[in-house]
Parts: structure tokens; sequence; C-alpha cells
């Protein structure tokens, strides 16, 4: 495969793109062009699954009726209720990066749009570990593609938001997107050029999550 060129924030380095990877909330106007999503896309495509069935189909809405349809209803479950009073609340909060989150929080749902592209994951004739896409194990066979998504759109420049919004708002996918009954979305994730810094991110020292053979 002969690799694309991103743009000056690339990184061919593993290492950087895993510890500067972070949410995305806001982008420039530039579009994305095919080559460089289909690029992101088989690198997803690269992920393991259960018995390698591959069970994933990605949704990729770069053409504007479609992505702001979507939109139009993220935006209108938004404000309509609980979920908007949750995020206010956020905002008012002493933490910074907790009150600058649920501000991007905020801009993701009002204007989902502003983002160049969107990709839907679905899990797609799914077989092992599971046959039960609502179970906690069938994310196994599609969440280590999303990853690799996100790092491969990483270490193109690309920005990302791993988000679950799909739920909102799955009747208005399944319909533009004419899904299939047996093709299950799996997260809904804007992709583009940023137009905010990548990361580093806050984490939990590994000394907190790290166990050796026992939990105590
Ligand atoms: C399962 C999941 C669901 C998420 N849903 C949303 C969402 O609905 N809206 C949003 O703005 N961010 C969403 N996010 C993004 C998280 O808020 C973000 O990844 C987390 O705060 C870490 O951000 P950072 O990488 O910038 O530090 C979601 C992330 C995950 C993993």
């Amino acid at each position: 495969m002969s690799l694309k060129i991103g743009n000056k924030e690339s990184t061919d380095n593993i290492w950087d793109a895993i510890y500067s990877q972070r949410a995305i909330r806001y982008w420039q106007e530039m579009p994305v062009s095919r080559d460089l999503i289909k690029q992101v896309v088989e690198a997803a495509s690269k992920a393991p699954s259960g018995s390698n069935t591959q069970p994933w189909v990605f949704m990729v809405i770069d053409e504007n009726p479609v992505k702001n349809r979507l939109a139009d209803a993220l935006r209108e479950f938004y404000e309509k209720g609980q979920l908007r009073e949750l995020v206010e609340r956020g905002q008012e909060t002493e933490d910074s990066s907790q009150r600058l989150m649920m501000s991007g929080a905020e801009n993701f749902f009002m204007n989902l749009a502003t983002a160049p592209v969107i990709v839907v994951p679905f899990l797609y004739q799914l077989t092992s570990p599971t046959n039960e896409p609502d179970s906690l194990i069938a994310g196994s066979s599609i969440y280590l593609a999303v990853q690799n998504l996100l790092l491969a759109a990483r270490a193109l420049g690309l920005g990302t938001l791993m988000t679950t919004a799909h739920t909102l708002i799955e009747s208005v996918i399944r319909e533009n997107c004419e899904i299939p009954e047996d093709a299950y979305p799996a997260a809904l994730i804007p992709m583009g050029y940023p137009s905010v810094k990548f990361g580093p991110t806050k984490r939990k020292p590994v000394e907190d999550v790290l166990r050796w053979n026992k939990w105590g």
C-alpha cells in the first residue's frame, strides 16, 4: 500500500500518535480527500476480530445533504431535553478542563455539520465471538477497528471524536443511509482537519490502573 501524505501534524511515530490522539470537536472547513479517508478505513479494517470474521462496514458520510440531516436530528434531540441540561450543568463546574470538554460537547451536539466527514462503523453479519449485537462481547469485534481508525486518522493529521451519539439518531441514520436491518451502528465519529491542537491527554497514571498478578 502506498501511504498518503497528511499535513504538518502528521506522524509516522506510533507513540506520538497514541499519546497525542485526543477528542477533537472543532474543525477546519478544509475537505478531506477520499483517498485519505479510504486509507483511514483501510487501517481500521486491519484490526483483529473474532475468528477473523471482520464483521464490519464503515459508512462514510461526506456529502452535505445526508450529513446535514444527521446533524439536524442530533441538534433537535439535544435541544429538546435532558442531555442539554446535563451538558449545561457540566459547563458550570469548577474544573476548567471539564468545562472545556462540556462546551466542546455542546458544539458537537449543536454543530455536527461543521465536521467535514462522519464515519459510522457498523457491526454486520456478526457471528463471532457472539451473534448478539447488543452484548458487551460484540463490541470486542469492532472497537479495535474503531481505535485503529482513530489512530490512523491522528497519524495523518486528522482529528476524530469517538462518540456513541448514533444511539440518539439511529432511525435517522438507518433511513438516510439505507442501512439493512442486520447491520448495527457501533459509533458515530466526526472527522476532519482540526482547528485545535492534538494532545497530550490527561489520563490516570499507569500506577493507578496496573495490577501485577493479584488485584489487591
Ligand atoms: C464510548 C464513548 C462515548 C463518547 N460519547 C461522546 C459524546 O456523545 N459527545 C462528546 O462530545 N464526546 C463523546 N466522547 C468523547 C469523550 O468525552 C472523550 O474521548 C474523553 O473525554 C477523552 O477526551 P480526550 O481524549 O480529549 O482527553 C465519547 C467517548 C467514548 C469513548
